[in-house]
């Protein structure tokens, strides 16, 4: 059994309900927390709240759009009222688009894209924010990507100004929120085979993805994709008070992949 460091706490993780948003939630759970699942997919989301509460966890799903500012502000108003507070934001919920190069990315995907991937993480951290700083204590991870460091592998210009965005928004805010004890850090984890990354490479023969997934670990310092547990870990510690005196960083979860 992992150790209670989150226990009672209670957490929002948004686009929870597969990949590493699913991992991470469950993480949590594990470590004490009550852990509200949010996604845009319903029987995803119910299916991850039955796998935490399987394993003696507490949690429950809320369906929203994080791009969308009422049902981000009424999603915050329904995890206070029916778990009193909120200690932890995970803004995890994240689209990714392989469009490529930049001339061919049509206004609306580069709109949707900005919309879910930054204004999502935007409109989370401001409609929790008033109740952490209540508190005088809170932890915010915000999930940006290796792409947001440097440029993404498979991902359009979108995504990678999308992440580079997210680390610029985790920054200033952690300056703003440090005053009252609100810790606001960003992860930038490298590749991982998830459900949403595959899905980059649809319809393309398994034997020749096989192919792309092997080439590609070996250039990986450590020789492998990242899992979603690797996440998880990373957002736990993040989460708990061993990284008190972390705030306004980026944490690299990538193999080695990018070393800065
Ligand atoms: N997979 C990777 O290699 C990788 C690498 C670096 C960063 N990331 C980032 O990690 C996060 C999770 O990625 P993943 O690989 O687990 O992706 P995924 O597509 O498997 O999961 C993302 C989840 O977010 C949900 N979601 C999408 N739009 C939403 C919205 N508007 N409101 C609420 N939920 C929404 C989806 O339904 C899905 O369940 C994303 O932010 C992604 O950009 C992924």
């Amino acid at each position: 059994m992992s150790e209670q460091r989150l226990a009672g706490r209670v957490a929002l993780v948004t686009g929870a309900a597969r990949g590493l948003g699913r991992a991470t939630a469950l993480q949590l759970a594990r470590e004490g927390a009550i852990v509200v699942v949010n996604d845009l997919r319903r029987e995803l989301a119910l299916a991850a709240v039955q796998e935490i509460g399987a394993a003696d966890g507490r949690a429950w799903s809320h369906i929203a759009d994080v791009s969308d500012e009422d049902q981000v502000e009424a999603m915050v108003a329904a995890v206070t009222e029916r778990s009193g507070t909120i200690d932890i934001l995970v803004n995890n919920a994240g689209l990714m688009r392989s469009t490529r190069p930049v001339e061919s990315i049509s206004l609306d995907e580069w709109q949707r894209l900005l919309a879910v991937n930054v204004t999502g993480v935007f409109l989370c951290m401001r409609a929790v924010l008033p109740i952490l700083k209540k508190k005088r204590s809170g932890r915010i991870v915000n999930v940006s990507s290796s792409a947001g460091r440097s440029m993404s592998t498979f991902n359009g210009a979108h995504y990678t100004a999308c992440k580079a965005a997210v680390l610029g928004l985790t920054r200033h805010v952690a300056n703003e929120a440090a005053p009252y004890g609100i810790n606001v850090n960003a992860i930038a984890p490298g590749s991982f085979a998830t459900e949403g990354g595959l899905e980059l490479f649809g319809g393309m023969p398994q034997e020749v993805l096989a192919g792309i997934i092997e080439a590609e670990q070996k250039k990986i310092p450590l020789r492998r994709f990242g899992s979603p547990q690797d996440v998880a870990n990373a957002v736990a510690f993040l989460c708990s008070d061993e990284s008190a005196y972390i705030t306004g960083a980026t944490i690299d979860i990538n193999g080695g992949d990018l070393m800065m």
